[in-house]
């Protein structure tokens, strides 16, 4: 509604003058308004909205969105937020939960079409697609990370050898005092270079910099208020400068930079041997190269890619760099983690992923680390597929919902101090111990594709 408004009122504009035209856009506008708020029966209820902008006030940016405790409390395990021309439902709580996305997982297994991500990957790649597409993308993805027979190197020993670069790349520092911070996104963007591109970068490589760079910047933009602004009144951003336009420029860039790599591998490439996630790709595009509605095309392998990239890197090495810290301010718990490695590995043999089950302390230690910070704290975000109902709540089709996995990870009558590090939790008579409350990667058909991986690379398992 709002879209169509923004190029009439646009349109309008340039033929009549302002004073009339505000007025009359200011009356319509609030009229839109009024019919838009027209909510069906049963809706979930939710805190105060303002016209137009409805509940944008609980945008945190940066942060996500910000709903005090009392107002959940008020308005019970579902509510409604709506933010410009989106319509979100909250959900709170494991039941609740478990039924959207298991139970009914059919229903609410789509993402929603966020007007930034509409105009930037046109919904094509694993993150935001739907339907088709997404079914082939993410099966044709988990199969080959799986089977890892990619090239010579499995995934394990791809993390391996980065695991090598960084340890060295952490002796050169000599002891002395530094910043982890860049050294773990290059390891850990690293693997996923080794996996898509077949090769990792050194760390002083200037393409892999700027790739890297690139990937930042644009995690910063994508938080800023324009953003924000574009995704709830996308039309009428479209018209206004703002740093939304200098996202757009900056994909461009890691478009293209993936689609030069893609170009580069066409020329050597040998359709007997994949020697990575590209090359694998390209073999599929061939084998369904005579049918028109197949989904693998080199958009969605670009897109697929930088998927990779963007679910894979900064989530993994956030988690690394909160480990450190918890390491650093519990030294009691750092010695027994360290205890437990040298007993199980000694000083020089390298970590695989076998070898956690016996790690009953490290496991409960990353685990630990994964409830406190786990860095999506409402989930990413799905849409209702379909017109449906949840507890007792009517759930229109394209209703966008968030899920608050925080609060599982949080819940003062699950977690016996819940605000401390106190690996305890996930430990019964020294055996590492599985937690429902604990979801930092969702569950359901859609869970995150990385979990399997991810877990690897932070080497812990359940
Ligand atoms: C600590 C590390 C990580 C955390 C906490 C995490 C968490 C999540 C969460 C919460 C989702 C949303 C799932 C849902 O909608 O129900 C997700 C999706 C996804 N993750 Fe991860 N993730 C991590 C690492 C990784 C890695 C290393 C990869 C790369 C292989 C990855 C790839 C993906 C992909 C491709 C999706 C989209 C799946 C889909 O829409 O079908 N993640 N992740
Ligand atoms: C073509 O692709 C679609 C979608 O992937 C699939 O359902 C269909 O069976 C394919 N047709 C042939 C002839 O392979
Ligand atoms: C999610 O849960 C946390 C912890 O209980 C709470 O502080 C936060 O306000 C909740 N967020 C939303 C949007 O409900």
């Amino acid at each position: 509604m709002l879209e169509a408004l923004g190029s009439l009122v646009a349109a309008l504009w340039t033929t009549l003058r302002p004073g009339t035209v505000l007025l009359g856009a200011f009356v319509f506008l609030l009229f839109a308004d009024f019919l838009k708020r027209q909510h069906p029966k049963n809706y979930p209820p939710g805190p105060l909205r303002l016209p137009f902008i409805g509940n944008v006030f609980h945008l945190d940016l940066g942060k996500g969105i910000f709903v005090p405790q009392q107002v959940v409390k008020k308005y019970g395990n579902i509510i409604r937020l709506d933010f410009g021309v989106i319509h979100s439902i909250v959900i709170t709580g494991l039941p609740y939960i478990k039924e959207a996305l298991v139970g009914q997982e059919q229903n609410f297994v789509n993402r929603p079409m966020i007007a930034i991500q509409k105009r930037i990957f046109n919904n094509k790649g694993l993150i935001r697609s739907n339907g088709q597409v997404w079914k082939e993308q993410r099966r044709f993805t988990l199969t080959t990370l799986r089977n890892f027979g990619l090239g010579r190197k499995s995934l394990e020993e791809r993390i391996q050898e980065e695991v090598t670069y960084l340890i060295q790349a952490i002796g050169e520092e000599n002891g002395q005092p530094f910043d982890p911070h860049f050294i773990i996104n290059n390891a850990v963007s690293n693997i996923i270079c080794s996996i898509t591109f077949g090769e990792r970068f050194d760390y002083q490589d200037d393409q892999f910099q700027e790739l890297l760079k690139l990937l930042d910047e644009i995690l910063c933009i994508q938080a800023s208020v324009c953003c924000q602004l574009y995704n709830a009144f996308p039309r009428i951003m479209n018209f206004l400068p703002g740093s939304h336009h200098d996202l757009f420029r900056k994909w461009e860039k890691l478009k293209r930079f993936v689609a030069n790599v893609i170009e580069n591998h066409r020329k050597d490439w040998n359709p007997a041997e994949a020697r990575d996630f590209i090359d694998a790709y390209l073999q599929e595009i061939e084998k369904h190269k005579d049918n028109a509605t197949s989904s693998f095309d080199d958009e969605n392998l670009i897109c697929s890619t930088l998927d990779l990239f963007l679910a894979g890197t900064e989530t993994t090495s956030t988690t690394l760099r909160w480990g450190l810290l918890f390491m650093a301010l519990n030294p009691e718990i750092q010695e027994k983690v360290q205890a437990e490695i040298d007993s199980m590995l000694g000083q020089s043999q390298q970590p695989n992923s076998a070898i956690p089950d016996a790690m009953a302390y490290t496991n409960a230690v990353i685990h630990k680390v994964l409830r406190m910070k786990n860095i999506i704290p409402m989930n990413v975000p799905r849409e209702v597929a379909l017109d449906t109902t949840l507890a007792g709540y009517h759930m229109p089709k394209s209703t966008m919902v968030l899920t608050n996995l925080t609060a599982l990870h949080r819940d003062p009558a699950e977690w016996a101090t819940s605000d401390t590090f106190n690996p305890e939790h996930f430990l019964e008579n020294g055996q590492f111990k599985k937690r429902e409350f604990f979801l930092p990667f969702s569950i359901g058909k859609r869970v995150c594709l990385g979990k399997q991986l991810a877990r690897t690379g932070l080497t812990t398992r359940s």
